[in-house]
């Protein structure tokens, strides 16, 4: 049975790690070719090593690009055309509000929040998506059309946001909230303005995960307490879980979804009090 993106071409940014890691390897488990995208080449390197080994039909590249550079970004769709041919699918799942490696402490409140930290954040997170949007657009323009293989002109655009959009909470990260609340709003224009052009364009909005960066910054088995308590499910979310979700937005499976705000947050943003004990069910394993 044919995969639900064969013979498609995505590019993922952030794809080194976490959501944007597990989402490349779903990706090419059905069947597309994937441009891995990262500033740290090694995560996003290991990822394409993976995918080739395990499926040695889908052709996988990655690339080092800080997507806080327009000429990067620009660079990185290029690449996936001469690669791919096409650009069918672009997903945006780049940074939790730290520059590679380094993350910002110094992201908190109205009073404390260095300007610095609020640019960098505001660059990489939000202008970095809209650049993203923008060369992917005018490369999804020009998709080759071909019925056979259910190819045609335009594509599904996926930018990842957070439920920090959607909900206030009271330990502060003014600037990368803020930022992801611009992903929502951005999202949602471009939808309008591309709907006729076959180009669908939804924001992705994960809640807390296990990932090892959140679970590096909740570093007390108090700091996990004060989030557990709020998680319906009594557990964190996977990566695995988002790229499910990013699949299901990338493929034709949404065609009737654009502009929305898609949230794979188990529930918190429904939440007011939340049951007791533990959850009957595991977390579905990781791909990598
Ligand atoms: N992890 C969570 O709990 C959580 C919750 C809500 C939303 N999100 C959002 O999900 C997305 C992915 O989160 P994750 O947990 O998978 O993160 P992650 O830290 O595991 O992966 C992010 C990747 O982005 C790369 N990156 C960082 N800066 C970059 C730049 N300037 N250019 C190119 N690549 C860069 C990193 O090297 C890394 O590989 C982010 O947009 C984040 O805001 C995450």
């Amino acid at each position: 049975m044919p995969g639900r993106l064969q013979n498609k071409a995505a590019l993922i940014t952030g794809a080194g790690s976490g959501i944007g890691l597990e989402s490349s390897i779903l990706f090419a488990a059905e069947g597309a070719n994937v441009l891995l995208v990262d500033i740290n080449l090694e995560g996003a390197e290991r990822g394409a090593t993976l995918i080739k080994k395990r499926y040695p039909d889908i052709n996988a590249v990655a690339i080092r690009a800080d997507v806080g550079k327009e000429e990067d970004v620009k660079n990185a769709v290029d690449t996936a055309v001469r690669e791919f041919g096409r650009l069918d699918v672009m997903v945006s799942t780049l940074t939790y509000y730290h520059a590679p490696g380094i993350m910002h402490p110094a992201d908190d409140n109205a009073l404390n929040t260095d300007e610095k930290i609020w640019d960098l954040t505001m660059t990489v997170n939000l202008k970095g998506v809209w650049w993203g949007c923008k060369y992917a657009i005018l490369a999804m323009r020009q998709n080759p059309t071909d019925e056979t293989k259910g190819l045609h002109a335009g594509g599904s655009i996926i930018n990842t946001a957070s439920f920090v959009a959607l909900m206030g909470a009271a330990t502060p990260q003014l600037a990368y909230t803020a930022s992801k609340g611009g992903v929502l709003a951005m999202t949602r224009e471009l939808a309008m303005v591309h709907a006729r052009e076959g180009i669908r364009v939804n924001s992705l909005c994960p809640g807390p995960l296990k990932t090892p960066l959140l679970m590096d910054f909740l570093d007390t088995p108090e700091k996990r307490d004060r989030r557990m308590i709020h998680l319906p499910m009594g557990r964190f979310g996977e990566a695995v879980e988002l790229a499910k979700g990013a699949l299901f937005l990338a493929s034709n499976d949404s065609s009737y979804m654009t502009g929305t705000d898609f949230k794979v947050d188990g529930g918190l943003s429904s939440a007011y009090v939340t049951a007791i004990g533990e959850p009957l069910l595991p977390p579905p394993a990781s791909l990598i």
